[in-house]
C-alpha cells in the first residue's frame, strides 16, 4: 500500500509555513515549485493548499493542460471562475465599472456584468492584467488569499501574460501566487518573468528532488521487499511518480518492446515507467480503455459524455466504463460531479499517445460535432476542429477564424495560432483575397504580440498572393511589411519595398499613392533624414490635394509639419501645421477615425513647436477616437506625446499615470522603441516629483534598452535622461560624460530640433558643477546658436537659462538675475510652468546674490507656488531653501498630527516605520511587504519623508535618522519611546542603484 500522507519535503514545508504566516500577518508574495515530471509538485501544493484552508485562509486551484494551451486565461478562469461564480453579489459592489467590464471578458461566470462600456483593445490589454489584480486584492479583503496554479509550463499565452503582469506589480493586499512549473517545459517569457521576480527578492522558488532512499521506503510502505525497493529506487531515480508506477504489482505483459519504447520516447520516461504503464493499460477491458482514449481526446479533466462521444460508444456504457477506471484507479473525481481527472497528466498522455493516429483524428471530430450540438464556445470547439479538420473544410475554417477573431483583443498569441490554423485548411481552389485576409490578421495578432519576424513572414507571403489588380489590399499589405520591417529596424528594406511599390502604381494620384508616401516619409523619419522627409511628404500632399479626400489630406499634411518641426527650418512648418490643424479640427470624430495618424503626427509636430497645448488637445482627441473604434496601432506614439505635452504644461500626475500604463503596454508589445521612449519620459516625471529611485530605474532600462539600436534620437534621448537623473544625483562628471558620448558631442547633435537647447543647458549644468567653466561656457553659446536658429521660446529659455548659470558661475549675478527672468517670460509664453518655475528659481538664486533681496523672494514664492500646484514637489524644495536663505520659512499646511515639528520629529508613525526599514537597506517592495502597504503607498511616503526630512535620497535619509538617533542617544535627549529609531540596530547605508553605463563607457 502506498503512503497516503506525504513522505518527506520538511526543508520545504518549513519554507512553505513561513510565506503563510507572514500571509496571515497580511503580506503578500509569490512561490515557485518547480520540478521534473511526477517529482511531486501537485502533492505539495495540495499539501499548501491543505495548510492554508486549516489555517483560515481562502486557497484557489487550477491547472493548465497539456493539450489544451489555446483556451485564454484558463489556468486563473480554472482557478476562479466557479468561486466567482458564488459570490455574493456585492462582494464585487466595490470594483468600478471599468474593472468590471474587463473582467466580464475575462471570466465566464462574471460575463452578464458586462456593462455597455467599451473594452480596452489589444493594445491596452494590460487593463484586463490591472483588473485581475484589483479583482484578486478584492477577494482577499476579508481573509487572506492563496492561489495555485498547477502546470503552468502549459498555460495559455494570455494567462503568462497575466500572471508576468502580476508578478511586476503585486496585488497590495494579502495574496499568495504559487505556481508550479516543470523548468524544461516553460515557455521563455515565463521563464524570463520568474527570473526577474526572484531575482528581485519577490518570488521565492522552491526546487523539487528526488525522494532519499529512506523517504522512499516510507513511500512505499509494505509494497516491496529490501531487494525490491532497491532495484525499484534505482530505476526510478527517486521520482515519486515513477516509483508509484513500478511499484504498481500488475504481472501481465506489457506488449511488445518496441510499444513500450516508442511511448517511453513520446512521454520521456525511463522505459520501465512506459512499461509499467503500458502493463497498466493492458489490463483494461475494451470498453474502458475506449472511454479512457476517448477522455484523453476530450480533456482533462472531461465529462463522460464527450469521452463517451469521442469513443463513440453510447453513454450507457460508457458510464459503467468509467466505474472501472476509478476502481483501477486512473482517473479520479473532481469537486465537480460528472467531471473526472486523470490520476496524472503523464497518464493521459501516454493514453493519448497510445491511441493509434488516425482514430484520435475521428475522435477529435467527433468531440468537435458533440460540442457544437451542445452550443459549446467556438474556442473549446476550435481546439478540437484544429485536429481534426480537413482541407477544404469551410466549417471548420470558419470555426477557427471565429476562434482568432474572439482571442484577438485579450489573447493574441492564440488568435495568431487560430488563423494559422484556419490558413492550413484553406483549400488550393480558395480565392487570394481570402488567404490574404487571414495572413493580414495573422500578422496583426503576431505584431501584438512583438513577434515581429513572424508577422513580417506572413505578409511577405500574402504580397506574394494578393491579385495584381487589388491595388489596395496590395497597398495595405505593403505599408503593414514595411511597418513590420521599421519595427525590426530594417529601414533599407522597407524604403526600397515603399520605393518599388510607388513606381509600380497604375495611378500616380491616388490614395493608395498617397499611403505609400506617407510611409516613405515616415520612413525617412525614422532614420532621421528630415529633408529626404519633407520632399516625399510634400509629394504626399499634392497628390492627397487633388483626391478631395479631407481625412486623407489632413494625413499627408501632417508629415511636412513634423518635418520641418524636427529641424531649423521655421517659416514652412508653422505653415505646415496651420494647414492640417485647421483641416483636423474642420473633420468629424468620425471622419478623424479613418486617418487618425493625422491628428497624432500632427500632435507629434506640435511637440516640437512649442505649441503644447495644440499637441496635447490633438494627441488626447485621437486617443479618445482611437480607444473608441478600437484601433490601437497608434496608441504608443500617442502616449509618448501625451506623456512629454503634460509634463511640460505642468499635469505631472496625469503624465505619470498616462506614462505607467503606456510602459505596461509597451511591454506586452514587445517595442523597444516605444518602451524606451516612455520609460524616459517616466524618468523626467520622477525627477521632479522627487521620486529619485524611480527616475534612476527607468532612465537606467531606458538607456539599457536603446544600446543596440542604431543610432538616432531614441537612444540619444534615453542618454540626456538618464545623465538629467545623474546631475540630480551628484554625478555631474558621469553626466557630462554620458552626454558628450551618446547624444552627439558639444552640440548634442543627435537631438533633433530645438529641443537641442534642453540637453546643452544640462551640459551647461553639468559643466558648473565639475568647475568646467570654459566647457560651461561653450555648451550655453551653442543652446544659444539653436536657440536663435529654431526662434521657439521654450529653447530661447533654456539658452537663457544656460546663460545665467554661466553667469553667476562667473561671478556676474546682475546679469545671471536678467538671463534668468527672460528665461521665465519666454517659458511661460510657451505656456510650460514647471520651466517657468525653474527660471524663477534662477533668477531668483541670481537675484539675491545681486543684492535684490525682494524681488528674489517674489520670484521664489512664484516658483515655489507654481511647482507645487504642479506636484513637482523636489523643485519646489529647491525654491523653498532658496527661500529659507533668505529667512523666509514657508508655512505649507503641515501634515496633521504633527503641528509645528520639523524634519524627522514631523513624521507620523507609519512614515517613521517606513524611513526605519530604509535604514535597514530594504527595497521599497520588501517594506511594502512588511509593513503591508502597497508599493505605491510606499512611494507616496518615501516621497513625503524626503520632503519632510529635506533630503532627497535614501543615503541622505539614513544619514539623517542616524543623527537624530544620535540626538536622542544623548542623556539630555528627550525620547519618549515612540519615536525611537532601535539605537544599536546594525544600520546598512542603501546606496543610490549605481548606474551601470559607465562600464560601457571605460
Ligand atoms: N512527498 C510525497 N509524499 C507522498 N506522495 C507523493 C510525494 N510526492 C509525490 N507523491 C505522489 O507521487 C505522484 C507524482 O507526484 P505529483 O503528481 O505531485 O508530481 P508532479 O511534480 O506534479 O508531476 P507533473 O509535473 O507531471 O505534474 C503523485 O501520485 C503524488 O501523490
Ligand atoms: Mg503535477
Amino acid at each position: 500500500m502506498l503512503a497516503e500522507h506525504l513522505v518527506g519535503r520538511a526543508d520545504e514545508l518549513g519554507s512553505i509555513d513561513e510565506v503563510l504566516a507572514g500571509l496571515r500577518r497580511g503580506r503578500p508574495g509569490a512561490i515557485e515549485l518547480a520540478g521534473e515530471p511526477g517529482i511531486g509538485k501537485t502533492r505539495l501544493l495540495r499539501e499548501l493548499a491543505a495548510r492554508a484552508e486549516a489555517s483560515g485562509l481562502l486557497a484557489l486551484s487550477g491547472s493548465a493542460t497539456e493539450l489544451e494551451r489555446d483556451l485564454p486565461f484558463s489556468v486563473f478562469v480554472d482557478a476562479l471562475d466557479d468561486y466567482l461564480a458564488g459570490l455574493p453579489p456585492a462582494t464585487l459592489a466595490a470594483l468600478d465599472d471599468e474593472v468590471l467590464a474587463e473582467l466580464a471578458h475575462v471570466f465566464p461566470s462574471l460575463s452578464a456584468l458586462a456593462p455597455a462600456r467599451e473594452v480596452a483593445p489589444r493594445h491596452e490589454r494590460y487593463r484586463s492584467h490591472r483588473a485581475v489584480r484589483d479583482l484578486l486584492g478584492q477577494l482577499a479583503a476579508d481573509r487572506p488569499l492563496v492561489l495555485l496554479l498547477d502546470d503552468f509550463h502549459w498555460a495559455d499565452p494570455a494567462s503568462v501574460e497575466l500572471f508576468g503582469a502580476l508578478l511586476r506589480r503585486p496585488p497590495a493586499t494579502a495574496v499568495l501566487l504559487v505556481l508550479a512549473v516543470r523548468p524544461r517545459q516553460m515557455p521563455e517569457r515565463l521563464a524570463a518573468a520568474l527570473e526577474r521576480a526572484h531575482r528581485e527578492g519577490w518570488l521565492s522558488r522552491i526546487v523539487l528532488g528526488a525522494l532519499s532512499l529512506a523517504e522512499m521506503r516510507e513511500f512505499l510502505g509494505e509494497a516491496l521487499d529490501a531487494s525490491e525497493a532497491a532495484a525499484v529506487y534505482e530505476e526510478s531515480g527517486g521520482n515519486p511518480f515513477y516509483l508509484q508506477q513500478l511499484a504498481r504489482p500488475l504481472g501481465r505483459p506489457a506488449g511488445a518492446a518496441s510499444a513500450v519504447a516508442k511511448m517511453s520516447r513520446a512521454i520521456g520516461v525511463p522505459s520501465a515507467v512506459a512499461a509499467a504503464l503500458a502493463e497498466e493499460l493492458a489490463l483494461l477491458s475494451e470498453s474502458a480503455r475506449l472511454v479512457l482514449e476517448g477522455a484523453a481526446v476530450a480533456g482533462d479533466p472531461f465529462e463522460p459524455e464527450l469521452a463517451a462521444a469521442a469513443a463513440a460508444i453510447a453513454e450507457d456504457s460508457a458510464i459503467g466504463a468509467v466505474d472501472e477506471l476509478l476502481r483501477l484507479d486512473l482517473i479520479h473525481p473532481t469537486d465537480v460531479p460528472r467531471r473526472f481527472r486523470f490520476r496524472h497528466p503523464i497518464v493521459r498522455r501516454a493514453v493519448y499517445e497510445v491511441a493509434p493516429g488516425g482514430w484520435r483524428l475521428g475522435a477529435h471530430e467527433r468531440c468537435a460535432e458533440a460540442l457544437a450540438a451542445r452550443g459549446a464556445a467556438v474556442a473549446a470547439r476550435a481546439h478540437h476542429v484544429e485536429r481534426s479538420a480537413r482541407v477544404g473544410d469551410l466549417a471548420a475554417i470558419e470555426v477557427l477564424r471565429e476562434a482568432g477573431e474572439q482571442a484577438a483583443r485579450l489573447a493574441p498569441a492564440s488568435a495568431a495560432r487560430w488563423f494559422a490554423a484556419a490558413l492550413r485548411l484553406l483549400p488550393e481552389t480558395a480565392p487570394g483575397e481570402e488567404r490574404v485576409t487571414l495572413l493580414l490578421a495573422r500578422a496583426a495578432a503576431l505584431t501584438a504580440t512583438g513577434q515581429f519576424a513572424g508577422s513580417h513572414e506572413a505578409l511577405l507571403e500574402g504580397l506574394m498572393l494578393v491579385p495584381a489588380e487589388s491595388i489596395a489590399l496590395r497597398t495595405t499589405l505593403t505599408t503593414a511589411c514595411a511597418r513590420a520591417e521599421h519595427r525590426l529596424g530594417h529601414y533599407e528594406q522597407a524604403h526600397g519595398r515603399l520605393v518599388r511599390e510607388l513606381g509600380g502604381l497604375p495611378e500616380p494620384i491616388s490614395a493608395e499613392a498617397v499611403d505609400l508616401l506617407i510611409e516613405l516619409a515616415l520612413n525617412e523619419f525614422y532614420r532621421s533624414k528630415y529633408h529626404a522627409m519633407y520632399d516625399w511628404a510634400r509629394r504626399a500632399v499634392s497628390a492627397a490635394d487633388r483626391l478631395e479626400d479631407p481625412p486623407l489630406t489632413a494625413a499627408a499634411l501632417a508629415m511636412p509639419a513634423l518635418a520641418c518641426a524636427m529641424t531649423k527650418v521655421r517659416g514652412p512648418a508653422q505653415s505646415c501645421r496651420t494647414g492640417a490643424a485647421s483641416l483636423v479640427d474642420s473633420l468629424s470624430d468620425h471622419e478623424l477615425s479613418r486617418r487618425l495618424d493625422a491628428a497624432a503626427w500632427l500632435a507629434a509636430a506640435e511637440l516640437y513647436l512649442d505649441r503644447y497645448a495644440d499637441a496635447d488637445a490633438h494627441a488626447s482627441r485621437a486617443l479618445a477616437i482611437a480607444r473608441a473604434t478600437g484601433q490601437g496601432e497608434l496608441f504608443l506614439v500617442l502616449y509618448e506625446i501625451l506623456g512629454r505635452a503634460w509634463y511640460v504644461r505642468g499635469k505631472l500626475r496625469e503624465a505619470i499615470e498616462l506614462l505607467d500604463g503606456a510602459i505596461e503596454s509597451a511591454r506586452l508589445l514587445g517595442q523597444t522603441q516605444a518602451l524606451a521612449g516612455n520609460l524616459f519620459n517616466r524618468s523626467v516625471a520622477a525627477v521632479a516629483t522627487g521620486d529619485l529611485d524611480t527616475a534612476m530605474i527607468t532612465a537606467q532600462e531606458s538607456f539599457d534598452l536603446t544600446r543596440d539600436l542604431d543610432e538616432g534620437f531614441v537612444p540619444a534621448w534615453a542618454a540626456v535622461r538618464l545623465a538629467g537623473v545623474l546631475l540630480e544625483t551628484g554625478q555631474p562628471d558621469n553626466a557630462a560624460a554620458l552626454l558628450l558620448s551618446c547624444a552627439g558631442g558639444e552640440e548634442q547633435a543627435l537631438i533633433p530640433g530645438s529641443w537641442r537647447a534642453y540637453c546643452l543647458e544640462l551640459l551647461t549644468r553639468s559643466w558648473l558643477a565639475l568647475d568646467r567653466h570654459a566647457e560651461a561656457e561653450r555648451a550655453a553659446a551653442c543652446a544659444q546658436a539653436t536657440a536663435a536658429a529654431g526662434q521657439l521660446p521654450l529653447a530661447a529659455s533654456w539658452a537663457d537659462r544656460a546663460a545665467a548659470a554661466v553667469a553667476l558661475h562667473a561671478g556676474d549675478p546682475a546679469y545671471a538675475a536678467e538671463r534668468g527672468l527672460a528665461a521665465a517670460a519666454a517659458a511661460d509664453q510657451a505656456g510650460a510652468p514647471i520651466e517657468t518655475a525653474l527660471s524663477r528659481i534662477a533668477a531668483g538664486r541670481a537675484l539675491a546674490r545681486a543684492g535684490q533681496a525682494e524681488r528674489a523672494v517674489t520670484e521664489l514664492q512664484r516658483a515655489a507656488a507654481q511647482l507645487d500646484a504642479c506636484g513637482a514637489r523636489r523643485y519646489r524644495d529647491e525654491a523653498e531653501r532658496e527661500l529659507g536663505k533668505l529667512g523666509h520659512r514657508v508655512h505649507r499646511r503641515t501634515r496633521p498630527g504633527k503641528p509645528g515639528a520639523a524634519g524627522i520629529e514631523s513624521l507620523t508613525g507609519r512614515e517613521l516605520q517606513v524611513a526605519r526599514l530604509v535604514v535597514d537597506g530594504k527595497t521599497n517592495p520588501q517594506i511594502a511587504a512588511e509593513l503591508y502597504l502597497s508599493q505605491k503607498t510606499v512611494e507616496t511616503h518615501l516621497r513625503n519623508i524626503f520632503h519632510k526630512v529635506d533630503v532627497s535620497s535614501r543615503v541622505g535619509l539614513a544619514r539623517a535618522i542616524e543623527r537624530a538617533d544620535r540626538r536622542r542617544a544623548r542623556p539630555t535627549g528627550s525620547d519618549d519611546g515612540r519615536q525611537s529609531l532601535g539605537a544599536g540596530r546594525r544600520q546598512r547605508l542603501p546606496n543610490m542603484p549605481e548606474s551601470r553605463f559607465l562600464a560601457g563607457l571605460r
